[in-house]
């Protein structure tokens, strides 16, 4: 691929999951992919494989969006990377996936689990990007990950739910600064999908698997496969005058 065609996009929690097909999904459209994992590096390690498999380059770095402490050290890591591995300063497309899941009622629901899904979710994607905004380029894209929990409302879900709410805000503040730099910004909420997400309850529990995907229009949970190509359409050029929208990409929950 020639040098100065080359988009890259750095997606966290690329190991696994929906951030996987992200990669892949990115990766097939040309795009090279920077991913990071936080404990898996042998799952991370056959993703960056199929992706270069795709004709991209492909690397990926540890990274725990929890310690906030840690990410002047990973933007480091990540400069280090683009100029090895890329042959470039500075990257395209920054996809803000990487998550946990936590399932606790609002009452019982303590300060340290809240401080967790916090870090994770909303302040994590906060200073992640603000760190990143020296190595993105201009007319570059972002796009975080919610939730449909950020609209609706499912018991045991409070903290996450509106950390994911914060972040749809947090996503327009984003687009109306970024955008004297030409960067856009959208937010993609997810429906329940069939993953390793808390344990691989929608995946594996028929009995949620069966409710939620009676809620769902189009009468399933959705797969992984669901939600990568969205968010590789964000970052093409058909897409180039979407910014600040949300994106619920759910077969229809709760309408
Ligand atoms: N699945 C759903 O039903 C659903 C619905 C709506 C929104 N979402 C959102 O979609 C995103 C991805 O979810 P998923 O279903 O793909 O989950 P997943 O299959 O459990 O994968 C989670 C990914 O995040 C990484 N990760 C976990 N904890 C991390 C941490 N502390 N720091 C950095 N990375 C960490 C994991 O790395 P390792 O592989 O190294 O552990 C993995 O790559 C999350 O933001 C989630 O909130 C999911």
């Amino acid at each position: 691929m020639a040098q100065e065609t080359q988009k890259i996009a750095l997606v966290t929690g690329g190991s696994r999951g929906l951030g996987k097909d992200m990669a892949m999904s990115l990766s097939g459209k040309g795009i090279s992919v920077l991913i990071t994992y936080n404990s898996k590096k042998d799952e991370a390690e056959a993703v960056v494989a199929a992706a270069q498999a795709n004709g991209v380059k492909a690397a990926a770095l540890q990274f725990d969006a929890g310690k906030i402490s840690g990410y002047d050290g990973f933007i480091t890591s990540v400069k280090k990377t683009l100029h090895d591995v890329f042959g470039v300063e500075r990257f395209d497309f920054l996809i803000n996936n990487a998550g946990v899941a936590l399932y606790s009622p609002f009452a019982e629901t303590t300060e340290e689990q809240f401080d967790t899904i916090m870090d994770i979710h909303y302040k994590g994607v906060f200073f992640l990007t603000q760190k990143s905004l020296p190595i993105l380029n201009d007319g570059g894209r972002i796009v975080n990950i919610s939730s449909g929990l950020a609209r609706f409302s499912q018991p045991g879900s409070s903290a996450y739910g509106s950390a994911k709410a914060a972040v749809e805000s947090l996503t327009r503040y984003m687009a109306k600064e970024l955008g004297e730099r030409s960067i856009s910004v959208n937010v993609v909420a997810p429906g329940p999908i069939a993953t390793d997400f808390g344990g691989g309850r929608v995946r594996d529990n028929a009995d949620i698997n069966g409710h939620l995907s009676a809620l769902t229009a189009l009468g399933r949970v959705g797969r992984p496969d669901d939600i990568g190509g969205v968010v590789a359409f964000l970052c093409s050029d058909d897409a180039k005058w979407i910014n600040a929208q949300r994106i619920e990409v759910a077969g229809g929950i709760f309408i």
